[in-house]
């Protein structure tokens, strides 16, 4: 039964982590997948998290009791607040059903699952270019693979924000357009917040559904509230829409899977069937989230002097980040690399889409065990005060050969 089954290609982003591991050079920098890395290149476990992870371990009162399919009640309100704001009209007028999902993924998954099974065959649009497991997650969810909507303007290096409208004014009336709330990935190129109302308009006046992707919610910009601005905009507007939420990034535990699901009503008569529904999708493909890290990240947004200390180390992320921008683009302006490198200043989040070729990428990977995703995006908190440099005559060298 076995034979006819296909190879599947393998995932672009995910491959390249077991290539790196594979690769025995002393010299390789993996600047592949999205994970912050320390100055050391160590992973990071935020001083904040150890702390509730060891109160828990020593509690007597912990158990690992099931959770309800919808998750850890505490967690799903505490997560809705933080994305949509404390004084949110939708919450308070109780039009809003969160459940707690695994990661940013999961949320995905369970919102399409649920739009394919209860709202319908509705096509989706992502931005071009986007996170290459959207255009994955989408029909595996049971949708139509996903159209693109134009994004990126490779000449200014910017959203182009006329061909998004454009391409958004043509959609027909229902269809779903899934926004990058902040720190667009993989281009690290987001709309201001004037070209987001334009936005918002269009998708009003076309009645379109917007999926809102917060993966980096508190890491591009250090702070939770401003990078929850274009999807507080849009909930503000009063649609129907959905919002994923992921703690991989913000809280570093991306092996723990903690996210959120948030369905955003226009009305709050449908709240009792969407919450139903969204509980048998989940019963049905793995009964209950893990509780771990549902219960760490509730805890920490629920005490007001853990809060603090998150966002203080959402700032130091945030800011080696960029520190590492600035030794970035200053290394290959010192080593005379051709061409203009603001741009990796300029971008904001985890990721710098350099503008390096595929072609160059291969070079980099093969001469220099250097290794990054084809389309040239580079996971800044890969480097280091002691591999810029490196990095940067590698890709001198790659430019000019
Ligand atoms: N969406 C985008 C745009 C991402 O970059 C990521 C990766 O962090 C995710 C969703 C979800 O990741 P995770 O499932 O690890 O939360
Ligand atoms: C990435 O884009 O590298 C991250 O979002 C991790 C992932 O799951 O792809």
């Amino acid at each position: 039964i076995f034979d006819s089954v296909p190879q599947a290609p393998p995932d672009p982003i995910l491959s390249i982590s077991a290539a790196f591991r594979a690769d025995a050079s002393p010299r390789k920098v993996n600047l592949g997948v999205g994970a912050y890395r320390t100055d050391a290149g160590a992973p990071y476990v935020l001083p904040i998290v150890r702390k509730f992870e060891k109160h828990f371990a020593n509690d007597p009162s912990t158990t690992h009791e099931y959770l309800p399919q919808d998750g850890f009640t505490k967690f799903n309100r505490l997560s809705a607040r933080l994305i949509l704001g404390a004084d949110s009209p939708a919450l308070n007028e109780g039009r809003v059903v969160t459940v707690q999902a695994l990661s940013g993924t999961g949320a995905l998954r369970i919102g399409f699952a649920f739009i394919a099974n209860f709202i319908g065959q509705r096509v989706v649009y992502v931005p071009n270019p986007t996170w290459s497991n959207h255009r994955n997650v989408v029909p595996q969810a049971g949708l139509p693979a996903t159209r693109s909507y134009r994004y990126f303007d490779a000449n200014t290096r910017g959203v182009d924000v006329e061909g998004l409208l454009q391409d958004l004014s043509c959609a027909d009336e229902g269809s779903i357009v899934v926004f990058h709330g902040c720190a667009h990935n993989p281009t690290g190129a987001d709309p201001s917040k004037d070209e987001w109302r334009r936005i918002v308009q269009v998708v009003a006046s076309k009645k379109l559904v917007p999926f809102f992707d917060n993966a980096y919610q508190g890491f591009a910009s250090g702070n939770l509230n401003t990078d929850a601005w274009s999807t507080r905009l849009f909930v503000q507007s009063g649609m129907d829409m959905f919002v994923a939420q992921s703690y991989a990034k913000n809280m570093g535990m991306y092996g723990e899977r903690v996210g959120a699901l948030n369905v955003v009503l226009r009305s709050p008569k449908a709240v009792d069937a969407v919450r139903s529904q969204l509980k048998q999708l989940i019963r049905a493909m793995y009964s209950n989230p893990p509780l771990h890290g549902a219960r760490i990240a509730a805890a920490i947004m629920a005490d007001e002097d853990a809060f603090r200390q998150w966002e203080m180390e959402l700032e130091k992320m945030s800011a080696r980040i960029r520190t590492m921008r600035t030794r970035l683009r200053d290394a290959l302006i010192k080593n005379g690399a051709p061409g203009n490198w603001d741009h990796i200043v300029n971008q904001i989040g985890m990721f710098s889409f350099t503008g390096l070729t595929s072609q160059q990428v291969a070079f980099m990977r093969d001469k220099y065990h250097i290794y990054m995703t084809s389309n040239g995006r580079v996971s800044m908190a890969g480097l280091t005060e002691g591999t810029v440099e490196y990095v940067a005559d590698a890709m001198k060298d790659a430019v000019l050969s």
